[in-house]
């Protein structure tokens, strides 16, 4: 069993992103996206593992609250029964303990109501801000930055609608980067109904024409920090397969070219651009839940100009793409996120035994871009 703690061996012998090995639970002081705003209810606690911590998210006379799952008298999860006397407080199961979803501070004690500890003791709160749709929580002690900070450009667009779904995957979150920001991983979408129902122009894999290049960085202040791809610049989309000069396979040749964009953004979110047909972008973020899992949240985008547009690209989106793109070709994506698992969990051989090729350059990239920009990283102390 894989746990958060890293291999010190492993550690000793990675160069050049030694901090991103260690970051098997993510990088703390980051906002993340834990769920969407429809799926949290006023007065309904939601529980969400994020980088390992346990965290209770709540709409609380509509604003949205996330404090830690854990009771400060005896440690247990207020998940485990959750139980409410008043708005705006949540009671421990256990003694009683009442705390108020605001700040955390214990108010009261219903089990003793003359107790010292009252107004004297707090529990963790976490910030969160509800942005396109999305409830995204910050896990740090730090203070925030800006949520556009931790987003991909464009994502905050007042103008642009998003609409998605989340799943459980069974992998560490970094292969969830790593399958989304591989350029040859395209080759396990070979076949996909996505392309040949679309019109979709899909190679087999790419190959670096400039040895070293292969993306290019965006690291200004305020942020985000990232890494656009450059695949159309540096490498030849391989479309027909050989080996040994044999032909053996043709990637997807269709007139629709999509996917010209691609970039990695800190904490862990991609954003595809245009995807999965012109005027739409797909962004998706790998959230760490714990050292062998990850939350994909993956939404669609499209600028739309009136709240009517706006529901129909939602309906569109429920309709037609969840089916087509986010399930039918993502699929192809999870399964090979849980198929790379394996050899990376083991004791975290992979980091070392790995053998990467030409075209993984924006993969190495990405890991030193994240090694030197990442604000902080979860250690098993913080959980
Ligand atoms: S464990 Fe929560 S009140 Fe005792
Ligand atoms: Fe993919």
């Amino acid at each position: 069993m894989d746990g958060p703690l890293v291999n010190e061996a492993v550690l000793g012998r990675v160069k050049g992103w030694r901090p991103y090995v260690e970051a098997k639970l993510g990088f703390r002081n980051h906002w993340y996206p834990a769920l969407f705003s429809r799926e949290l209810e006023e007065g309904k606690p939601v529980e969400a593992t994020l980088l390992g911590e346990s965290i209770l998210i709540n709409r609380v006379h509509g604003v949205a609250r996330a404090i830690r799952n854990r009771c400060l008298h005896r440690g247990v999860k207020f998940s485990r029964r959750l139980e409410c006397y008043k708005p705006g407080t949540i009671t421990c199961w256990y003694h009683a303990f009442t705390y108020d979803w605001k700040d955390g501070r214990l108010v009261d004690i219903i089990t003793n109501p003359s107790s010292a500890l009252i107004g004297k003791h707090k529990l963790q709160t976490y910030p969160v801000i509800e942005a396109q749709g999305l409830v995204f929580v910050f896990v740090g002690h730090e203070e925030p930055p800006a949520l556009a900070a931790d987003v991909p450009p464009g994502f905050l667009d007042a103008d642009r609608t998003i609409h998605g779904k989340r799943r459980v995957v069974r992998s560490n979150w970094r292969l969830g980067v790593e399958n989304g920001f591989d350029a040859s991983h395209i080759f396990i979408h070979k076949g996909s109904p996505l392309c040949a129902g679309n019109d979709i122009a899909l190679p087999l894999g790419f190959a670096p024409t400039q040895p070293g290049t292969g993306t290019r960085p965006s690291i200004g202040a305020p942020g985000p920090i990232g890494l656009y791809d450059l695949l159309g610049e540096s490498a030849i989309p391989v479309f027909e397969g050989t080996i040994g000069g044999e032909t053996v396979l043709e990637g997807h040749f269709g007139e629709k070219r999509v996917a010209d964009n691609i970039s990695i953004w800190l904490p862990g979110v991609l954003k595809v651009d245009p995807w999965p047909q012109e005027g739409m972008q797909q962004f998706e973020w790998y959230v760490p839940v714990d050292a062998t899992t990850h939350i994909y949240l993956q939404t669609l985008g499209r600028v739309t100009a009136s709240p009517a547009e706006a529901e129909a690209f939602r309906q569109e989106v429920d309709d037609k793409w969840v089916d087509l793109a986010l399930d039918g070709f993502n699929d192809d994506d999870v399964w090979a996120r849980e198929a790379t698992e394996e050899f990376y969990a083991d004791n975290d051989r992979g980091w070392v035994e790995e053998r990467l090729f030409e075209a993984d350059i924006a993969i190495v990239q990405w890991r030193k871009l994240a090694s030197e920009h990442n604000r902080g990283i979860q250690r098993p102390e913080n959980l």
